[in-house]
This record gives structure tokens, sequence and C-alpha cells, in this order.
């Protein structure tokens, strides 16, 4: 009998509790009589693990708080004064949507099997001190989030144990352009954790669901990069992408995920110098090249070319797969909209080459070096091959003998030197 009537209790107190925030006391103890006991700042609790746990509640974050102007029972819904042990907090009560995406997350998943590693809604709102995100006291305002996750993204132990990402994934996101922003920079506009993956329904990449699946990945990143999100839809690799090609890049594959840098900075794998390398991680793969039917070894063909060796001796103006096919825009070659169509490649080698007519244009910039296929650049390639070996050849025979010189005038000097000296 007992049993029946104390959920009906609980769920009379709830609703009483619901109904009364304006006339105070109505219904239950108020604020006042819980804080007789709680608000003694040295009532604390031994935990089964041994831990003492606080129960002293800090009024005045409390009154700030979002809920501060209701009475404890509006959550403790069955807290008396003085009162046994107490039920936990259910907030899905009055917040069902959170609670529901909340369920449905590797988080909350796992809380409601009773791990109490993953975080309940307290851990990241806080219990007792709860602020709208708006706030910027609130743990959950934007430039807090990261630190509201990293306080366990970056717990050795968790990484260990549940086989999260490492350490390294997670400081790199605060040294990268979206992590400076907010975090230096105080940019409320950039990329915080929730804004990728979600705030309640978090979910692994490799599930459809999950925000950060590669599906979703560049409506994701267009939130905030419309323009670029428009150019990259009506690419050869967005509408790859769109078709249900695995291969074809999303922003990710180019820019990385927590390690997004600036295009300025040298690091980014998007840099002048990085570009060729990030391209052909795909485009000087075999099996990618055979199952779309495209042409073979751009990287190395690339490398060959004048521009490919400029760059690799560090001449960051010279072209590099960007400058010719463009970035969020590429086409195939046979498109007449592609930079590298053959109408259009005076005007695109025109950026760097003024003088450049359609004549110059014609030459072959993916080398595929062999006396066959590219007679000049062969040659070139062979005369500078020896010409710089016999360089070097002559040089260390100069220090050589240089050497070897200064080795034999010592030599007579030597005891000349000690007749000097006395
Ligand atoms: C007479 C002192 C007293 C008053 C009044 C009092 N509490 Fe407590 N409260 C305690 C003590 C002692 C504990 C620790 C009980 C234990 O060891 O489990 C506690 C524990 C709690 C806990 C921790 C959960 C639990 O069951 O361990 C909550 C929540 C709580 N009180 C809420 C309230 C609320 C809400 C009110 C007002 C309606 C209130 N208390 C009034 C003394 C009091
Ligand atoms: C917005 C909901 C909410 C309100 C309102 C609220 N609490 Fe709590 N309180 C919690 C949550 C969540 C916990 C964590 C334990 C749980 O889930 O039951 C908690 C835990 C506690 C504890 C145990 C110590 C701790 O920090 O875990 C005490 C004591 C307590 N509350 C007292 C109070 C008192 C006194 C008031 C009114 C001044 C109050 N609470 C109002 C949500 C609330
Ligand atoms: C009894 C119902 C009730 C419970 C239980 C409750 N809340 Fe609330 N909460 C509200 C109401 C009502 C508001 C809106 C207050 C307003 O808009 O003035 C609110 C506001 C909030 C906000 C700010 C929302 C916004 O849009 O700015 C957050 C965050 C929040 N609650 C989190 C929690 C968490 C976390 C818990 C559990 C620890 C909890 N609430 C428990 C009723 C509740
Ligand atoms: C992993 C951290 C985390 C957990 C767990 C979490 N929240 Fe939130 N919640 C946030 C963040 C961050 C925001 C701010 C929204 C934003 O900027 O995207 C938020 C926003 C809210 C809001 C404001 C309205 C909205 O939906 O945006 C409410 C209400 C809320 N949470 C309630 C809850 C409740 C109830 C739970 C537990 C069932 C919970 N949250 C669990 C991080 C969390
Ligand atoms: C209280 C500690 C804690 C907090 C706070 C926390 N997490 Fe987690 N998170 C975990 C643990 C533990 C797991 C592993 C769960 C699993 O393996 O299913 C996890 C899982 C994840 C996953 C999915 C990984 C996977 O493979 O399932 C993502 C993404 C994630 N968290 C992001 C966040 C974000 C974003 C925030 C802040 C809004 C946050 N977490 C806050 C502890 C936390
Ligand atoms: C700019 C977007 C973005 C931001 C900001 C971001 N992440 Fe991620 N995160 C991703 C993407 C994309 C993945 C890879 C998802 C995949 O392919 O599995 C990822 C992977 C993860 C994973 C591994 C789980 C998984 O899905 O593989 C965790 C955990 C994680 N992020 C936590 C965080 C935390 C914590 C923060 C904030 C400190 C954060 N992330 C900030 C986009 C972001
Ligand atoms: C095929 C590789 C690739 C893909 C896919 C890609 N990017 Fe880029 N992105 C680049 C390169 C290369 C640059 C550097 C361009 C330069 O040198 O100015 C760049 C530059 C940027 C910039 C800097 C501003 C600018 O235009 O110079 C932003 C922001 C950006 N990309 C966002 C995105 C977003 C969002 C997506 C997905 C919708 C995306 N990128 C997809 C390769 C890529
Ligand atoms: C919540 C908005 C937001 C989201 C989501 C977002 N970004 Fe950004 N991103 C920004 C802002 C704001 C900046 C500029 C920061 C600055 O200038 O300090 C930026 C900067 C960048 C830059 C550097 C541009 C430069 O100047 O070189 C790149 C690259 C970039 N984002 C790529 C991405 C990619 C890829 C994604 C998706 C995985 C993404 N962003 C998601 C807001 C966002
Ligand atoms: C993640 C792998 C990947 C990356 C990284 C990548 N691509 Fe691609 N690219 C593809 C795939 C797959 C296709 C074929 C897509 C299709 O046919 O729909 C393609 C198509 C192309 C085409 C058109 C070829 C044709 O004949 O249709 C060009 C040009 C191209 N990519 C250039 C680039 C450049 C330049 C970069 C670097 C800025 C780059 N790609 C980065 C996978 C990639
Ligand atoms: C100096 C300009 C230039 C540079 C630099 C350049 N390309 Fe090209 N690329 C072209 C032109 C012109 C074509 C079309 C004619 C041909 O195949 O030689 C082409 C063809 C391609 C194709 C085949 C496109 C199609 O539709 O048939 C791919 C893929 C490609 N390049 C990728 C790359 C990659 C990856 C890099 C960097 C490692 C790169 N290119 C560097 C100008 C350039
Ligand atoms: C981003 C700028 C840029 C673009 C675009 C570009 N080049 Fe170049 N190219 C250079 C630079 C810099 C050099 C080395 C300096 C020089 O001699 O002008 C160079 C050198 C060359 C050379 C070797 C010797 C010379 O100076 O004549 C050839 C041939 C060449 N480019 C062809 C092309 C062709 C063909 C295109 C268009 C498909 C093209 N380039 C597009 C920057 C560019």
């Amino acid at each position: 009998m007992k049993r029946m009537t104390r959920p009906f209790l609980a769920a009379a107190l709830a609703a009483a509790a619901l109904f009364s925030t304006v006339p105070a006391g109505a219904a239950g103890p108020g604020i006042g009589e819980c804080m007789d006991c709680h608000g003694d700042k040295t009532i604390e609790k031994t935990l089964p693990n041994g831990q003492a746990l606080s129960l002293h509640v800090d009024l005045r974050a409390y009154r700030s708080s979002v809920h501060g102007k209701d009475s404890c029972v509006t959550c403790h819904s069955d807290a008396k004064a003085p009162h046994e042990k107490l039920a936990k907090v259910v907030c899905g009560r009055c917040h069902g949507d959170a609670a529901k995406s909340y369920s449905m997350s590797s988080h909350g998943i796992l809380r409601a099997k009773g791990v109490t590693d993953v975080p309940a809604c307290y851990d990241c709102h806080g219990k007792h001190d709860i602020r709208r995100p708006k706030d910027p006291e609130a743990r959950t305002f934007r430039l807090n989030i990261a630190a509201t996750c990293l306080r366990c993204h970056k717990d050795q132990a968790l990484e260990q144990k549940y086989n999260l990402p490492d350490q390294k994934a997670m400081v790199a996101y605060e040294r990268s352009v979206h992590g400076m922003a907010s975090k230096k920079a105080g940019l409320t506009g950039s990329a915080v954790c929730v804004d990728c993956h979600g705030n309640h329904e978090i979910l692994p990449g490799d599930q459809p669901r999950s925000a950060t699946n590669r599906q979703k990945i560049p409506t994701m990143c267009g939130k905030c990069h419309p323009g670029i999100l428009e150019k990259y839809e009506k690419s050869v690799h967005g509408k790859g992408m769109r078709a249900g090609i695995a291969e074809s890049p999303v922003c990710t594959d180019c820019h990385g995920e927590h390690t997004i840098a600036r295009v300025s900075d040298p690091s980014s794998s998007v840099s002048s110098r990085n570009i060729p390398k990030t391209c052909s991680g795909c485009h000087e793969k075999e099996s990618i090249s055979t199952r779309y039917a495209l042409p073979k070894n751009r990287f190395s063909s690339y490398m060959d070319s004048f521009h490919g060796i400029a760059l690799e001796y560090g001449m960051t103006k010279v072209a590099n797969c960007a400058s010719c096919h463009g970035v969020h825009d590429i086409l195939p070659a046979s498109d007449p909209a592609s930079t590298v169509n053959k109408a259009n490649l005076p005007k695109t080698c025109g950026k760097c080459h003024p003088n450049a007519g359609p004549n110059f244009a014609k030459g072959d910039v993916h080398v595929e070096v062999s006396p066959g296929k590219a007679m000049g650049v062969f040659a070139v390639r062979l005369f500078y091959t020896i010409f710089i070996s016999a360089l070097v050849i002559l040089f260390v025979l100069h220090v050589g003998l240089e050497l070897y010189g200064r080795w034999n005038r010592r030599k007579e000097n030597g005891t000349g030197g000690k007749e000097g000296r006395s």
C-alpha cells in the first residue's frame, strides 16, 4: 500500500511545485527551511566509496541561477524538512526534449546503465548554479564549453578506458584556428565542440545519426562557411560525395577536424607547400584512379614539373594543385567551366605568367618524365643531374685539397711555431 502511494505523493508534490512558483511556500517546505541545515558550510556525508560529499548549498549562487526563484522541491520533489534518503533529481520531468536527445547519445546510453564516467545533465550544467547558455558565466556559454567537455576529454584514464581519441587530438583543438579564435580572441562565432558534435545527442561519427557523420560534414561546416559550401556543392568532389562516392573528399579530408589551421599557417594541410601532399593522399592512389578512371600519378607528375621542383625548394609562389585547379570549385578538365579546360588555360596560367599566350599553355603541366613523353624536361633534368653532381664532386675535391694543404703547412710550421714562442 505504502509503495503505491509514494509515487502518487511525489507526482502531487511535483505538480504542486510546478504551479506554485508565484505563491511562495504554498506547498511543501520553503527554501529557508532547507537552508536551516544546508546553509551550514560544514554539513557533509560520507559516500560509499569513503569520500566526503559536501551537502552545503551556496544560496547566493542558487538565487542567481535560472531556477533560483523556485523552492528546492521543484527538483527534490520528495524532500521534506527534515527528510530521509531522497530520490535522484530528474531534469527531464520539465526538459523533455533535452532529456530525450540526451538519452540517445553515447553519454546518455551509458549513464542509463549506471556508468558515472559519462556526464549527467548536471556535469555540463551544474546543479544549483545553472545559468542560461547565453549567460557568460554559464558552463554552457559558448566560450566555456570547451573547458566543460575537456574536463573529461583530456583525461588520459578515460581515454584508455573508453578507447577515445588520444590527448593530441583534444589538445589540437585548442590550438586550431577555431580553438584560438574562441579562447584567445573571445570570438563567439567560432566553432566550439557542440557546433560540430551537437550538445545533447552526441554520437561517434560512424553512426548515421551523428552530427559528425561524413555525409553531414559539408552542411555542418557550411552553417558558418556558407559561401564555401555553395561552391563545394557544385564541384566534382561535392557532386561525387552526394552521389555516394565514399572516397570523394569532404571538408575534413582536406582540412582535418580538430587540427584545422589558417591557410597562411605553414603547418596547415592546405598551406601552399602542403596542398600537393593533401590532394595526393587520393590522387596518387592507384586504387582510386583506377576505380574512377582518373589520370594517374598526379603527384609524381606534378613533382617532376618545373612548378613541383621549385615548390620543393621552397618557392611557394609557384603553382600548386589549387592554383591551377581551383579549391572548392574543382571540375573535370572536360567541363567548359573548369579552370584547366583547354579554353581557359591562358587565363589560368596568365594569373602568374602575364605574357602567357595560347602557346605557352600548351606545354604539359603534369610531366611524366621519360624521353618519349617530355623530351624537353627530360633533357633539362638530365643536364641538371649531371651538372649538380659534377658541382658537388668538384666542391668536395676542392675542400679536400684545401684541408690537405693546411694539414701539410701545419706539419711544416709545427716545429717553427714552438721555436718562435720560446
Ligand atoms: C534537519 C536538517 C535538514 C533539513 C531541514 C534538510 N536536510 Fe537535507 N540533508 C540533511 C542531512 C543530514 C543529509 C545527509 C543524509 C545522509 O547522510 O544521507 C541531507 C541530505 C540531503 C540531500 C542529498 C541526497 C540524499 O538523500 O542523501 C538532498 C538533496 C537534500 N538533503 C535536500 C534537502 C532539501 C531540499 C531540504 C528542504 C526541503 C532539506 N534537505 C532539508 C539534513 C537536512
Ligand atoms: C534545478 C534542480 C535543482 C534544484 C532547484 C535544487 N537542486 Fe539540489 N540537487 C540537484 C541535483 C541534480 C543534485 C545531484 C544529485 C541528484 O541528482 O539528485 C542535487 C543535489 C543536492 C544535494 C546533495 C549534494 C550535492 O551537491 O550533490 C543537496 C544537499 C541539495 N541538492 C540541496 C538542495 C537545496 C537545499 C536546494 C534549494 C536551495 C536545492 N537542492 C535545489 C538539483 C537541484
Ligand atoms: C520543475 C521543472 C524543472 C526542473 C525539474 C528543472 N528545470 Fe530547468 N528550467 C525550468 C524552467 C521553468 C526554466 C525556464 C525558466 C525561465 O525561462 O525563466 C528552466 C530553465 C533551464 C535552463 C535554461 C534554458 C534556457 O533556454 O536558457 C537550463 C539550462 C535548465 N533549466 C537546466 C536544467 C537542469 C540541468 C535540470 C536538472 C538538474 C533542470 N533544469 C531541472 C524548469 C525545470
Ligand atoms: C555533454 C554536456 C551536456 C549534457 C550532458 C547536457 N547538456 Fe544541456 N546543454 C549543453 C550545452 C553546451 C548547451 C548550450 C546549447 C548550445 O550552445 O548548443 C545546453 C543547452 C541546454 C538547454 C537550453 C535549451 C537547449 O536545448 O538548447 C537545456 C534546457 C538543457 N541543456 C537541459 C539539459 C538536460 C535536462 C540535460 C540532461 C537530460 C542536459 N541538458 C544534458 C550541454 C549538455
Ligand atoms: C563527465 C565526463 C564527460 C564530459 C563532461 C563529456 N564527455 Fe564526452 N564522453 C565521455 C566518455 C567517458 C565517453 C565514452 C562513452 C562511450 O564509449 O560510449 C564520451 C564519449 C563522447 C563522444 C563519442 C565518442 C564515442 O566513440 O562514442 C563524443 C563525440 C563526446 N564524448 C563529445 C563530448 C562533448 C562535445 C562534450 C561537451 C559538450 C563532452 N563529450 C563532455 C565523458 C565525458
Ligand atoms: C570543427 C568541428 C569540430 C569541433 C569544433 C570539435 N570536433 Fe570533435 N570531431 C569532429 C569530427 C569531424 C570528428 C570525426 C568524426 C568521425 O569521423 O568519426 C571528431 C571526433 C571527435 C571525437 C571522437 C569520436 C568520434 O566521433 O570519432 C571526440 C571524443 C571529439 N571529437 C570530441 C570533441 C571535443 C571535446 C571538442 C571540443 C573541445 C571537439 N570535439 C571539437 C569535429 C569537431
Ligand atoms: C579538396 C580539398 C578541400 C575540400 C574538400 C575543402 N577545402 Fe577548404 N580549402 C582547401 C584549400 C587547398 C584551401 C586553401 C586555398 C588557398 O590557398 O587560398 C582551402 C581554404 C579554405 C578556407 C579559407 C578561406 C579561403 O577560401 O581561402 C575555408 C574557411 C575553408 N577552406 C573551408 C572549407 C569548408 C567549409 C569545406 C567543406 C564545405 C571545405 N573547405 C572543403 C581545400 C579543401
Ligand atoms: C560555428 C561556426 C563555425 C563552424 C561550424 C565551422 N567554422 Fe571554420 N571558422 C569559423 C570562424 C568564425 C573562423 C574565423 C576565425 C578567425 O578568423 O580567427 C573560422 C575559420 C576557419 C578556417 C581558417 C580560415 C583562414 O582564414 O585561413 C578554416 C580552414 C575553417 N574555418 C574550416 C572549417 C571546417 C572544415 C569546418 C567543419 C569541420 C568549420 N570550419 C566549421 C566558424 C566556424
Ligand atoms: C579524399 C580523397 C580526395 C582528395 C583529398 C582530393 N580528391 Fe580530387 N577526386 C577524388 C575522387 C574520388 C574524384 C572522382 C569523383 C567523381 O568522379 O565524382 C576526384 C576528382 C577530381 C578531379 C576531376 C577528375 C575527373 O576527371 O573527373 C580533379 C581535377 C581533382 N579531383 C583534383 C583534386 C585536387 C586539386 C585536390 C586537392 C586540392 C583533390 N582533388 C583532393 C578524391 C579526392
Ligand atoms: C600548372 C597547373 C597545374 C598544376 C600545378 C596541377 N595541375 Fe592537375 N592538371 C592541369 C591541367 C592543365 C590538366 C589537364 C591536362 C592534363 O591532364 O595535363 C590537369 C589534370 C589533372 C587531373 C585530371 C583531371 C581531368 O579531368 O582529367 C587531376 C586529377 C589533376 N590534374 C590533379 C592535380 C593534382 C593532385 C595536382 C597537385 C599535386 C595538380 N593537378 C597540379 C594543371 C595543373
Ligand atoms: C600561382 C602562380 C602560377 C600559375 C597559376 C602558373 N605558374 Fe608557371 N610558374 C610560376 C612561377 C612562380 C614560376 C617560376 C618563376 C618563373 O620563371 O616565372 C613558374 C614557372 C613555369 C615554367 C618554367 C619556366 C618559365 O618561367 O617559363 C613553365 C613552363 C610554367 N610555369 C608553365 C605554366 C603553365 C603552362 C601554367 C598554366 C597551366 C602555369 N605555369 C601556371 C607560377 C605559376
